[in-house]
């Protein structure tokens, strides 16, 4: 699974650094490194729904305030499927 934050101005001011930083912590609370590869992206053109996230190429909007349940809900059952 491949996990892409965007880093592009708008979402980096939306809080991607601390999503990047959230999810690493919980890939490795999980023991996940072999299953998620998590990047950065530069800007994917919908800085309105930032911060953007794609799990597989599918768009995602998360916040600081969500990451954990996106986590849980997108991440971890899209591995568990
Ligand atoms: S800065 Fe993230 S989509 Fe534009």
């Amino acid at each position: 699974m491949t996990v892409s934050i965007c880093i592009g101005s708008s979402c980096h001011i939306k809080g991607s650094n601390q999503i990047i930083t959230r999810l690493q912590q919980l890939v490795s609370e999980h023991d996940l490194e072999e299953k998620i590869r998590l990047q950065g992206l530069f800007c994917m053109g919908l800085c309105q729904s930032g911060v953007n996230v794609t799990v597989d190429d599918v768009h995602h909007s998360v916040s600081p305030d969500t990451v954990d349940e996106f986590f849980r809900n997108v991440i971890l059952a899209g591995i568990e499927a």
